[in-house]
C-alpha cells in the first residue's frame, strides 16, 4: 500500500499543487521577499561605505601613509629621496620600510618631579626629601640600595654616577653615554624612536648633586634632523636599607592606591647587592614595569631596564679595575624592517556580529510562515482536502531552503564583487558547506519550533528578541570564552549546541582566517587549516550536521504527534511492527450488547438505521455513500475527569445523492463525527466505509473523492478566491482545461465569478463570500462526498439562499453530511435529519416523518381579557379533551392539542362561537415545527441521560 504506484502519483500532484500555490502565495508576497534578499546587500554596501570612510578617513591620511621627503634638491627636482621614517613626523614609523634604523641614546625609567617620593605620614622615614621640594619640582630622585655588606654598596653607588658633566659637543653620541640620562616619558610600542626627544619632557642628567643653573640645552643631530633638548639636572638620592625586605616594604608603602586617597611616591630603581664581593657580583633590581603606554596594553618599564642594568655593571667595572675603566652603552638601534601598510578590515572586525544578524535574519520567516499556516488552521485545512505529510514537509522545506540558499548566495556573491576580506579571503567551498548546513539547520529548527507556538505574534516577538539576544549573547560573552584559552573546550562546544553559537563561531573563525590571513598577507582558511586545533570549524561543522538531522528527525515526529493528535499513537513509527488488528473483527462488549437493546427498545428509527447497516456490510453496493458501522470515540480522562464518550456507537448509511442534517445541541459529538470521517481523528471503535474504503486504513484514498467545508473559513488572506479554488483542484488531481473549467464553474456557481471577485484576495472578503467560497472548494474536483459544517453561520438572508441553492444543486449526484443550528436550513436542505444528542443518534428521518411522529400535536394560542381565562380553558378542553396547557402569562395562553383529536374546521367555528361570547385579541393555531421536534427530543434525551 506504502509504495503503491497510485499513492507516488498523489505525492507528486499533491506537492506540484502545494508547490504552485506557495509561489503564487510568495508572488504576493514579493515585496517582504525583495526586501529579505536585499537586507545582506543594504548590510554589505553600508561595510563597504564604512570601509571606505576608515580607508579615507584614516588609512589614507598622509601622516598615516609611508612618504618620501627630498634630501637634496636641484630646482624642482627631487635628486635624492628619503624615503622611511620622518622623524619630523613619527606617526610614520608603524608604516614605512625602516632598512636603517636610528640610534638613541639609552635612558633610565625615572618618575616626574610631583610624583617622586617624599616624606609622609606613610613613608616616615628621615633620609626622605620634604614634601616641599614637590612645590618648585626639585624633588630628587630616590634609589634604594641594600645588600650584605655596606661598604661594598657605598663603593657602588658612588661608581654608578660620573661625578663631573662630560660633555663632548663633538661626539655628543659618545659623552651621553658617559652621563646618566633619564626619562620620565613613557616609551612607544618599538624602539624606532624614542620618544622623550619628542616630548615635551625635558630629559634629565642624572647626577649625585646639582650645580646651580644645572638646566641647559644640547642640540642632537639624530638620522636626518638636528633637534634642540632641554636637558636637566636631577640629583639623586642613595638611600641605603638594611634588608631586601625593608625595600619592599617602602615600595609598597609609597605604591598608589586610588581608594585610600595616598599620595604617590615614587621610587625610581632599587639594588639588592646580595653577597657580592670583589670575587662574584650579584645583584637584584626593583624596577617598575606598571609604566605602560596606554595605547600599548603590554608593559613598558621593560625597555629601560638596560641603562639600569648597564649603569650597575659599569659601577663592578670601576670597583674592580678602577676609574677609567667603563663599560660604555652608547645607544639603543631598533633591527631594520620592511614596509607595513597600514591594514584594517572592518568586516573581518564587526563581521561575526553583523554577519550572525544578516543569517539569523531567516529563521523568524520560516518560523512565521509555519506558525501561520498553523494558527489560521490552513495545515488543517489542507489535511482535509487530503494534502499528506510527505508533500507537505518536502515542499515546505524545499521552499525555505530555496529562499535561504538564494539569499546566502546574494550575500556571499555581493560581499565578495565589493571585496570583503571575510568573504575573499576563505575557502570558498568552506564557506558554501558551512553556511548550507547552517541553513538547514535554521529550517530544521523553525520546524521544531513551530511546534511549540500557536500563535503569530508570539512567535514573532520571541523569534526576533531570540534573534538579536543571540548576537549579543554570542558577540560579548561566547566570543570571550573563545578566546581565553584556559576555559575548557568541552563547554564551548557544549555551548554551540545552540546554533546561534555554533553560527557565531564558524563566523568568528572565517573572521580570524581573513583577519590574519590579510595582515600577514597570507591567505584565509583552507580546508587543511581545519586539522589546527586551535580552529574551531571543524567541530563546529560536525556539531551542526548532527544537529541537522537529529533535528529534522524531532521535527518530524513531534508534528506527527501534534498534528494528528490521537491518529497515530505516540511511538507511531513502531506501529510497522505491531500486528494490525483484523478489521472485521469487533469485540462484542456486553456494554454495547446493554445499549444495543435500549436503542431497539426507545427509538424504532434508530434501530433501523443499524439494521441497513448491517446489512449493508454483510452485501456491499455501490449506491451506498457513506456507511458508518457503529462508530465511537472515547476521549480518555485527563486530569482526573472521568473519560469522555464524544460518539457512542453510531450507525448510518447514505445512499449517493442524499444529504443527511445532523442536528444536535452543543457538545453533542457532531464536530467530534465529522473530525473521524474526515480522517483528522480515528475511532476508538468501529469504522466507516467511503465507497468501500475504510477510514481506518484507507483515508488517502478517501481524499481523493471528498469534500470539507469546515466552521471557519480557514483561508489565506492574501490569495484569491481562484487561486484557493486552484490548489484545491490540483489537490484533487485536476489538470489543465478541465482544472480551469472546473474552477470558472465553480465560481460561477457561488456566485463569485462577476464583478473580478475571483480576483481579490480573500482578506478582502466579505463573511458571505468567504463562506461561500469555502463551499465552493468543499465541492470542487467533483467530490462523491462531503461534508459541511455548520455551512451558513453568520450569513444574512440573501447570501443563505444564495448558499443553499448552491448546495441543493450540488447534492443531486453526491452524499453531503451537513451540520447545522438552523431548522430552516436543515428543512430546506436535507433529505434526512439527524437528531444527535449525548453521543448518539436519538432519531433520524425525513422532516415530515419527525414532525409527525415527535410533533403529532398542533399548538393552539389564544389572548383574551383576564376574566375570560377560564372560558378560553372551557373552549379548548371542548374540542379536545386531552389539551395540555403548555404556557399562561396575562390572558395568553397556549396549549398542545392530540392532532387526532381535532379538526381545523372544528377549531374555527369554535373560535368564531367564542368570539360572539368574549372579545378574543388574538388567537392562532400553529402545527409543530422542527424546532419543536428538535427541543423535545434534547429534552428527553438529557432527561434519560440524567436518570440513568
Ligand atoms: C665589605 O666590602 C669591603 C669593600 O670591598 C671590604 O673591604 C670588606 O672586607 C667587606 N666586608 C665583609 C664583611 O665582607
Ligand atoms: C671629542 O670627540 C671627538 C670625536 O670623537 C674626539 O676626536 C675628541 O678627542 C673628543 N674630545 C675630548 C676632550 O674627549
Ligand atoms: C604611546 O605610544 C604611541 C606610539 O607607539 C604614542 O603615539 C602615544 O603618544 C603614547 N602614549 C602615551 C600615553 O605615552
Ligand atoms: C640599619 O643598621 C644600622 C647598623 O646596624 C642601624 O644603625 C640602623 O638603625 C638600621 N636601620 C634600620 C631602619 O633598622
Ligand atoms: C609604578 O608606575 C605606575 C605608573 O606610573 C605608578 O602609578 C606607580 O605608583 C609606580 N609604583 C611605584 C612603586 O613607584
Amino acid at each position: 500500500m506504502r509504495n503503491s504506484p497510485n499513492e507516488r502519483t498523489f505525492f507528486w500532484t499533491q506537492a506540484n499543487a502545494l508547490l504552485r500555490k506557495n509561489l503564487t502565495y510568495q508572488k504576493r508576497n514579493v515585496k517582504t521577499n525583495v526586501r529579505l534578499i536585499l537586507f545582506p546587500f543594504v548590510l554589505c554596501l553600508l561595510m563597504l561605505l564604512l570601509q571606505k570612510l576608515i580607508e579615507k578617513q584614516i588609512l589614507d591620511k598622509p601622516e598615516n601613509k609611508c612618504g618620501c621627503i627630498c634630501t637634496k634638491t636641484q630646482g624642482d627636482k627631487c635628486l635624492e629621496k628619503e624615503c622611511g621614517i620622518q622623524y619630523s613626523d613619527l606617526s610614520q614609523v608603524g608604516t614605512c620600510p625602516i632598512p636603517h634604523p636610528p640610534e638613541w641614546p639609552p635612558l633610565m625609567q625615572v618618575p616626574v618631579p610631583q610624583y617622586r617620593a617624599v616624606k609622609s605620614i606613610f613613608l616616615p622615614f628621615l633620609d626622605l626629601p620634604d614634601e616641599s621640594c614637590r612645590k618648585n619640582g626639585s624633588c630628587p630622585i630616590s634609589m634604594f640600595f641594600t645588600g650584605n655588606n655596606m661598604s661594598f654598596g657605598e663603593i657602588m653607588y658612588e661608581n654608578m654616577l660620573p661625578s663631573t658633566l662630560t660633555i663632548n659637543i663633538s661626539d655628543i653620541t659618545g659623552s651621553m653615554a658617559l652621563n646618566v640620562l633619564g626619562s620620565a616619558t613613557k616609551t612607544g610600542y618599538s624602539n624606532f624612536f624614542e620618544p622623550s626627544f619628542f616630548s615635551d619632557l625635558p630629559i634629565y642628567l642624572l647626577q649625585s648633586q646639582c650645580r646651580q643653573n644645572s638646566t641647559f640645552s644640547v642640540s642632537v643631530q639624530l638620522a636626518s634632523i638636528s633637534m634642540q633638548k632641554e636637558v636637566k639636572c636631577a640629583q639623586v638620592l642613595h638611600l641605603w636599607r638594611n634588608s631586601s625586605w625593608e625595600v619592599n616594604d617602602e615600595l609598597y608603602k609609597g605604591y598608589y592606591k586610588s581608594n585610600t586617597g595616598r599620595q604617590i611616591n615614587e621610587i625610581s630603581a632599587g639594588y639588592d647587592f646580595l653577597n657580592s664581593n670583589g670575587n662574584k657580583f650579584n645583584v637584584s633590581i626593583w624596577y617598575n614595569a606598571t609604566y605602560k603606554n596606554s595605547t600599548g596594553s603590554r608593559p613598558i618599564g621593560l625597555a629601560r631596564i638596560p641603562r639600569s642594568i648597564n649603569m650597575v655593571s659599569n659601577a663592578y667595572i670601576q670597583f674592580l679595575l678602577g676609574p677609567g675603566n667603563e663599560m660604555l652603552f652608547e645607544f639603543v638601534k631598533e633591527m631594520p624592517k620592511l614596509e607595513t601598510p597600514n591594514k584594517f578590515d572592518l568586516a573581518s572586525l564587526l563581521g561575526p556580529l553583523f554577519f550572525t544578524w544578516v543569517i539569523l535574519q531567516l529563521f523568524p520567516v520560516a518560523l512565521i510562515s509555519l506558525v501561520y499556516e498553523k494558527q489560521q488552521k490552513l495545515r488543517t485545512m489542507m489535511k482535509m482536502h487530503g494534502l499528506g505529510d510527505g508533500p507537505y514537509w518536502l515542499i515546505s522545506y524545499g521552499y525555505f531552503l530555496a529562499l535561504s540558499v538564494v539569499y546566502m548566495l546574494c550575500f556571499v556573491m555581493f560581499g565578495s564583487v565589493i571585496g570583503l576580506k571575510f568573504f575573499t579571503m576563505n575557502d570558498y567551498t568552506i564557506q558554501l558547506v558551512f553556511y548550507f548546513i547552517y541553513i538547514n539547520l535554521q529550517i530544521s529548527w523553525a520546524f521544531l519550533l513551530s511546534s511549540i507556538f500557536s500563535n503569530v505574534k508570539t512567535a514573532t516577538v520571541t523569534a526576533y528578541i531570540g534573534l538579536f539576544g543571540s548576537g549579543l549573547l554570542a558577540g560579548f560573552l561566547f566570543q570571550i570564552f573563545v578566546q581565553d584559552t584556559s576555559f575548557p573546550r568541552g563547554w564551548i562546544m557544549v555551548m554551540e549546541l545552540y546554533p546561534g553559537f555554533a553560527l557565531y563561531r564558524g563566523l568568528y573563525e572565517f573572521a580570524q582566517s581573513s583577519f590574519t590571513g590579510d595582515t600577514s598577507g597570507t591567505h584565509g582558511m583552507r580546508w587543511g587549516d581545519l586539522s589546527d586545533s586551535t580552529n574551531g570549524m571543524e567541530e563546529v561543522l560536525i556539531i551542526m550536521f548532527v544537529e541537522w538531522v537529529l533535528a529534522l528527525f524531532v521535527a518530524y515526529y513531534i508534528d506527527q504527534l501534534f498534528s494528528s493528535a490521537s491518529r497515530k499513537s505516540a511511538l507511531f513509527f513502531l506501529k510497522t511492527f505491531q500486528k494490525k488488528p483484523c478489521p472485521s473483527f469487533r469485540k462484542p462488549s456486553i456494554q454495547s450488547q446493554g445499549h444495543k437493546d435500549f436503542v431497539q427498545m426507545e427509538k424504532p428509527d434508530v434501530s433501523q438505521e443499524r439494521e441497513k447497516v448491517e446489512q449493508l456490510i454483510l452485501e456491499p453496493t455501490v449506491n451506498h455513500a457513506i456507511v458508518c458501522d457503529d462508530l465511537k470515540k472515547v476521549y480518555p480522562g485527563r486530569d482526573g475527569n472521568p473519560e469522555k464518550i464524544a460518539v457512542s456507537g453510531l450507525s448510518l448509511a447514505l445512499p449517493q445523492g442524499e444529504c443527511v442534517g445532523m442536528l444536535g445541541p452543543n457538545g453533542a459529538g457532531k464536530t467530534s463525527f465529522i473530525h473521524m470521517m474526515i480522517g483528522l481523528t480515528k475511532p476508538t471503535s468501529g469504522t466507516a466505509f467511503v465507497h468501500g474504503l475504510d477510514i481506518r486504513t484507507h483515508m488517502d484514498g478517501i481524499y481523493t473523492s471528498m469534500g470539507v467545508c469546515p466552521q471557519h473559513d480557514l483561508l489565506w488572506e492574501t490569495l484569491t478566491g481562484r487561486e484557493h479554488l486552484l490548489f484545491y483542484g490540483r489537490l484533487k488531481n485536476l489538470k489543465g482545461s478541465a482544472l480551469t473549467q472546473a474552477v470558472e464553474e465553480s465560481l460561477r456557481s457561488v456566485n463569485l465569478f462577476h464583478g473580478g471577485v475571483a480576483d481579490k484576495q480573500a482578506g478582502k472578503y466579505s463573511g458571505g463570500m468567504k463562506r461561500r467560497l469555502s463551499v465552493a472548494i468543499s465541492l470542487i474536483g467533483d467530490p462523491r462526498v462531503v461534508y459541511m459544517d455548520e455551512p451558513s453561520t453568520g450569513l444574512d438572508p440573501a447570501s443563505r439562499n444564495l448558499l443553499w441553492n448552491v448546495i441543493k444543486h450540488a447534492k443531486q449526484d453526491r452524499a453531503i453530511i451537513l451540520t447545522t443550528h438552523s431548522m430552516e436550513e436543515a428543512e430546506v436542505l436535507c433529505d434526512r435529519l439527524g437528531i444527535f444528542v449525548g453521543g448518539s443518534l436519538q432519531c433520524i428521518g425525513n422532516p415530515n416523518e419527525l414532525k409527525a411522529r415527535y410533533g403529532g400535536t398542533y399548538v393552539f394560542t389564544m389572548t383574551a381579557s383576564l376574566d375570560h381565562e377560564k372560558d378560553v380553558e372551557n373552549l379548548v378542553l371542548q374540542l379536545s379533551p386531552n389539551a395540555k396547557k403548555i404556557y399562561h402569562i396575562s390572558g395568553t395562553q397556549k396549549f398542545e392539542l392530540p392532532k387526532d383529536e381535532v379538526r381545523i374546521s372544528n377549531v374555527f367555528q369554535a373560535v368564531n362561537d367564542a368570539k360572539r361570547n368574549f372579545t378574543v385579541s388574538a388567537w392562532g393555531l400553529a402545527d409543530t415545527t422542527l424546532e419543536d421536534v428538535f427541543i423535545k427530543v434534547a429534552r428527553s434525551a438529557q432527561e434519560f441521560e440524567t436518570l440513568s
